[in-house]
């Protein structure tokens, strides 16, 4: 069941999920919070607005900054929010550490996840918190159409447990982990269906629009949610 209609966010873990991190990371105004892929900025608004501390965001996608960046100013929250157009592994991101990583939404997968980790690994204050969300397969086998729609031979996806392992492996300990509920996949693809309306940007584009809606056909007509699920992890960093 769709519970969040009017959501920003482009993947299946939302705003609960952000503002639980922010509320594990113990994050306040004093607080720096990194936003690795921060698509539209709902996160970034989301932690911003909710705790007042100050947001860097990144996204190799100019359409993306441009949207987040007038989202903030409707959320009254721009001037806490710092928007950076590039890729996350090349960003000067300067010198001063982060309390939270933010890698909502698979940025792992697209980065690659040992990559990723490592570099959120060395964006962390000692004992700062990554709070990610990624996709993830959880049944030995999956129909052929579902491998295909979300790419699994381009990103290879891992299980909860290979998961676990990368993310022990680089430095990390595992402090919460959950897998997001089926109102999270429809809020998703609720906001997916909204913007494949648009007639300018990235949705307006033909082929964007039928893969699109192919992947909520097959997700929903083969019950998707039997072979993959969208897992959450908060993590700390080792001293
Ligand atoms: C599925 S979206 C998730 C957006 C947002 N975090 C959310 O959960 O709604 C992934 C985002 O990562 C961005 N992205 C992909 N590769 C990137 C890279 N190398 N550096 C920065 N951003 C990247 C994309 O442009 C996209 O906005």
């Amino acid at each position: 069941m769709v519970t969040d209609i009017s959501t920003n966010y482009t993947s299946p873990a939302g705003k609960d999920y952000t503002i639980a991190a922010g509320r594990f990371a113990g994050i306040n105004p004093a607080a720096r919070v990194l936003d690795m892929g921060c698509g539209y900025g709902e996160s970034s608004c989301n932690i911003a607005s909710e705790f007042r501390a100050r947001v860097t965001s990144v996204d190799i996608s100019e359409e993306n900054i441009e949207f987040a960046r007038e989202y903030a100013v409707r959320k009254a929250v721009s001037h806490l929010i710092t928007f950076h157009i590039g890729d996350i592994m090349e960003t000067n991101l300067g010198g001063e550490p982060f309390d939270l990583i933010l890698a909502e939404g698979g940025i792992f997968s697209f980065i690659g996840r040992r990559r990723g980790l490592a570099l959120s690994r060395s964006r962390l204050a000692p004992r700062g918190w990554l709070a990610f969300s990624d996709l993830i397969f959880i049944a030995d086998k999956a129909p052929g159409e579902v491998l295909t729609i979300f790419e699994d031979d381009r990103f290879h996806y891992e299980t909860e447990g290979s998961y676990r392992q990368l993310i022990k492996e680089a430095g990390f300990s595992l402090e919460f982990t959950c897998l997001v509920p089926p109102s999270g996949w429809d809020n998703y693809y609720a906001h997916m269906a909204r913007r494949l309306e648009d007639q300018k940007g990235f949705f307006a584009d033909r082929k964007i629009k039928l893969a699109f809606h192919k992947e909520i056909d097959v997700f929903y007509r083969l019950g998707g949610s039997r072979y993959v699920g969208y897992l959450v992890c908060f993590a700390r960093a080792f001293d």
